[in-house]
């Protein structure tokens, strides 16, 4: 079948642009397939990684049809059906399924590029350093041989461990895109499988650091693209809120903003069903008239708010508050039965 490839090509420092290419391919066929095809029969020019075909290495990572996706993963028939299901979905979209179908290929987001899909991923390995991805053993007796651990000690590393280190789940992250010292969802992942780590002897000083700021696990706006598009099924939301449980479980709201905001979000909606935002402010930001300066910092959105009519002057709690105080509460008695139960 006949397919067109728009390439998205770029040298570094200079303005992209769309070069597409014609090919004669099967639906089986993956796009790193296709990839090769270009490079081999009609321009050698084009430049993107690539090394184990079989998504193992973790190099072909880039943006296709729009999302972070590995080259060797991903095949054209997959594709198509996507595609086709997207123009179904939005009928306006101009697309026809009479024309040549056409696949999308760019290089990876939240990296410069170097050249046309290779992008520089200095950053990616920077913030993957910066919560010291290693087991510590450093004050603990270092046994002769393996240091041994329960089958079920072990199966707490299994999916983090499956990161192959793509950079796709970085690539969409809404919240690296607009905060430079968030480190990414990657390296919260990896966070998580330290802190799982039955070995490793830094588990508190972990928990304090990844939770400090909004380098860590509250930098996150729990997006969700970083799920979607893991190809390992790691799913850095989940670990990330794993790790924000672990710091939720240690410290008060007098700790810091972030875990006031989380433990007074839960309290507010379990009083109105939803959030009444007068209060919201005033005891996060304003820490119960505690923190005056942070107080004093509302003052000029709230004014702006109140200007434009859009300050909440009352609050009707929600027709389905006891529903859904109920709802919290059984998810929090879940939640405390399972943590009994993995103690014991
Ligand atoms: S978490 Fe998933 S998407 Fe992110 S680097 Fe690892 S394998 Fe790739
Ligand atoms: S859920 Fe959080 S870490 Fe994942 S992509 Fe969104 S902002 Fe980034
Ligand atoms: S070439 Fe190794 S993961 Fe795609």
């Amino acid at each position: 079948m006949q397919v067109l490839f728009q390439v998205v090509r770029q040298n570094a420092n200079s303005e992209p642009h769309i070069q597409t290419y014609s090919l004669d391919v099967e639906p089986g066929n993956t796009i790193l397939d296709c990839l090769n095809q270009i490079k081999w029969e009609q321009d050698g020019t084009l430049a993107f990684r690539k090394n184990c075909r079989n998504t193992i290495c973790g190099s072909c990572g880039m943006r296709i049809n729009g999302r972070s996706a590995l080259a060797c993963k991903e095949n054209v028939g997959s594709e198509l059906a996507r595609l086709q299901q997207i123009s179904a979905a939005n009928p306006d979209s101009g697309k026809s399924l009479e024309d040549i179908p056409t696949i999308t290929i760019a290089p990876m987001g939240n990296m410069p590029v170097i050249k046309d899909l290779v992008v520089d991923m200095k950053s990616f390995w920077d913030n993957l350093d910066a919560v010291d991805p290693y087991v510590s053993t450093q004050s603990r007796h270092i046994p002769e041989r393996e240091f041994l651990q329960t089958p079920e000690e072990r199966d707490r590393l299994n999916q983090t461990g499956n990161c192959i280190l793509c950079g796709a789940c970085y690539s969409e992250c809404n919240a690296r895109q607009v905060n430079p010292d968030f480190v990414g969802p990657h390296a919260l992942a990896k966070a998580y499988r330290m802190v799982a780590d039955s070995r490793d002897d830094q588990t508190e000083a972990r928990i304090e650091n990844y939770g400090t700021g909004t380098q860590g696990v509250w930098g996150c706006t729990r997006c969700y693209f970083c799920n979607s598009v893991c190809p390992m099924e790691v799913a850095p939301m989940d670990q990330i809120g794993k790790i924000k449980q672990e710091v939720l479980d240690r410290q008060d709201d007098q700790t810091n903003r972030s875990v006031r905001h989380r433990k007074v979000l839960i309290d507010l909606v379990k009083d109105g069903g939803w959030i009444d935002e007068r209060r919201f402010g005033l005891k996060v930001v304003g820490n119960s008239f505690r923190d005056l300066r942070g107080l004093s910092s509302l003052g000029p959105l709230g004014f702006r708010m109140i200007a434009k009519g859009k300050f909440p002057l009352g609050f009707e709690p929600s027709e389905g508050a006891a529903q859904v105080r109920s709802l919290i509460n059984a998810v929090q008695q879940a939640e405390a039965n399972q943590t009994e139960s993995s103690t014991n």
